[in-house]
């Protein structure tokens, strides 16, 4: 039952990232936006016009999206922000990530024989993280921004109270998320009027949500963490079976880290630090990758390197990473080039190595997935890539009532027990079991690519998944692809378990794919097209920006 609901989350994703023609934009100009939704894109645009840098743009694209994309982020979830500030060139990863609510334990997902309860990490308030949200976007404003948030968080206020179109991806995530969604009389009555899921061409309006924002607007994060709100979000949750506590909100700290930065091809891979598992895997893939002349090799070679150097970082990712404040990491280790040059004497260039013969673990199966990532850059240079999620598609499928707030399920990002799989079919060990107050490995990947050509700002949703379809870009991006051909791009992935190659209709030429068929790669074709990249370049010997949204979604750029 809940295997096949999962499945059920990842074909909506799937259907709902049908291929279109690939939006881009480009011209003489000095800002660009890409974002998932155009709402949001118009958002990013009206303050930028109104005199905000990216930093703000990024606040008002964030809130916008938890408005008119309500299955992939939102208030009640978590973001990672990568910010480049202009004039003082330093680089920043602002985390606000969930973490487990205090009365959270190691075990609390299992029955009285230890095995995993169904459905309880995915639907429902016990699924869902304290949410950074909140806290991160008045951290934005506040310390990088240069309006008010009373202007920044205005248009999605604006959207939540004038209303917005549903969309397809909302109807088709609704009709799979219906039964669950019945369990939150509050979701119910917003999505599901009259027990009926709304459909595309239906206008909603959130007037609870804008309420909410407004009084994020005006307290800043005790507006959401302390007073009425917080009061009605611990009410509704621990009413529905939860755990949060008061005490939980108050305590949400933003965390601001140090990006990491890989060197490939003359190019730097800046992106997210642990608790996020992406930069710690461009660094063991570029590492490994560096090792090789790929440009004298066949693309099949290529690819078969590139798709081994994937299976090790993602074996690393589920037994090393965690949150640093609760696990030590051997970071120095795994980031090393020594450590990349011992991974590389383990690949054989004519045979796939099958992932149970590296030293590691076993998993159990399950699927699932959303989010969503957007990139600015302002006409001084700042620029944002930020990526934010209520994990799986209307995260928990449950709103605190009278906050408007749909809350995530995060928690099923933590190894709920060691080898078993998450929604995202992700393996973990101890690094990422649950704790108090700790932060639940991601996958999520803003990443800048900087390089004497210039610079791209990407990132993308698409759960365990998002890690090699950035570090596919970044390739292509070094073999001098524009944005709209990275997103385009035919995407393949390989997780380390399950021990198989996903991929895109047309990643492969058919002598790639029989190439790979002979070294032993098992290869399975995604019944649909996955992810939702958006890329924002600028070119320096030009100044021409370009922007462009994944021919796959619905989103919309500007360049001007
Ligand atoms: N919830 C998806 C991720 O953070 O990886």
């Amino acid at each position: 039952m809940l295997l096949s609901r999962r499945l059920c989350l990842l074909l909506v994703a799937l259907v709902w990232a049908m291929p279109v023609a690939a939006k881009a934009a480009r011209g003489a100009a000095q800002a660009g936006i890409a974002t998932a939704h155009p709402l949001a894109t118009r958002a990013g645009e009206e303050i930028l016009a109104a005199g905000g840098n990216a930093f703000d743009a990024a606040v008002a694209i964030s809130a916008a999206l938890a408005v008119v994309e309500p299955t992939a982020s939102g208030l009640g979830g978590g973001a990672f922000w990568l910010l480049h500030e202009a004039k003082s060139g330093r680089q920043i990863l602002v985390d606000a990530r969930e973490v487990a609510p205090g009365a959270a334990s190691h075990d609390m997902y299992l029955d009285a024989q230890g095995q995993p309860r169904a459905g309880v990490t995915l639907n429902g308030p016990l699924a869902a993280g304290i949410p950074g949200a909140p806290a991160g976007l008045v951290h934005l404003a506040r310390r990088y921004g240069r309006l008010p948030l009373a202007k920044t968080l205005a248009p999605a206020i604006r959207y939540a109270e004038e209303g917005v179109e549903v969309t397809r991806a909302m109807e088709l995530g609704l009709r799979f998320r219906a039964a669950d969604a019945r369990g939150s009389p509050a979701f119910a009555a917003l999505y599901l009027p009259g027990g009926k899921p709304v459909v595309a061409g239906d206008v909603l309006r959130f007037p609870d949500l804008a309420r909410t924002l407004r009084r994020l607007a005006g307290a800043g994060r005790a507006g959401f963490y302390e007073g009425p709100v917080a009061q009605q979000l611990v009410d509704g949750v621990r009413a529905a079976g939860g755990i949060w506590t008061l005490d939980d909100l108050a305590r949400y700290a933003v965390i601001e880290r140090q990006p990491l930065r890989t060197g490939y091809r003359g190019m730097t891979i800046v992106s997210a630090p642990p608790p996020s598992s992406g930069g710690v895997a461009f660094a063991n893939v570029f590492n490994i990758l560096g090792g090789y002349d790929l440009a004298g090799l066949a693309t099949v070679d290529q690819k078969h390197l590139t798709i081994e150097a994937m299976r090790r970082a993602y074996r690393d990712r589920a037994i090393y990473l965690g949150d640093p404040a609760f696990v030590t990491m051997p970071l120095d280790r795994l980031l090393s080039p020594f450590y990349a040059a011992g991974q590389r004497t383990s690949i054989l260039l004519d045979r796939a190595t099958p992932s149970i013969q590296l030293s590691g673990l076993l998993a159990e199966a399950g699927e699932g997935t959303n989010t969503t990532h957007f990139s600015v850059l302002d006409p001084r240079g700042n620029r944002v890539a930020g990526t934010m999620s209520i994990n799986t598609w209307f995260g928990s499928a449950f709103i605190a009532p009278g906050t408007g707030v749909i809350l995530n399920n995060e928690m099923d990002d933590f190894s709920i027990k060691t080898g078993v799989a998450n929604g995202f079919n992700l393996i973990g060990a101890e690094a990422n079991s649950i704790a108090p107050g700790k932060r639940m490995l991601s996958s999520m990947s803003p990443t800048f690519l900087e390089s004497g050509r210039g610079v791209a700002i990407l990132g993308t949703p698409g759960g365990s998944r998002i890690i090699s379809m950035v570090l596919i870009a970044a390739q292509a991006w070094a073999d001098g692809a524009d944005a709209r051909q990275m997103v385009a791009l035919k995407r393949y992935h390989h997780q380390y378990f399950p021990d198989a190659v996903v991929y895109e209709d047309g990643a492969f030429t058919p002598e790639e794919q029989a190439g790979l068929e002979a070294k032993g790669h098992e290869l399975e074709l995604s019944s649909r097209s996955y992810g939702n990249m958006q890329v924002v370049t600028w070119d320096r010997a030009t100044g021409r920006v370009e922007a462009a949204s994944d021919p796959r979604g619905a989103g919309d750029v500007t360049v001007y």
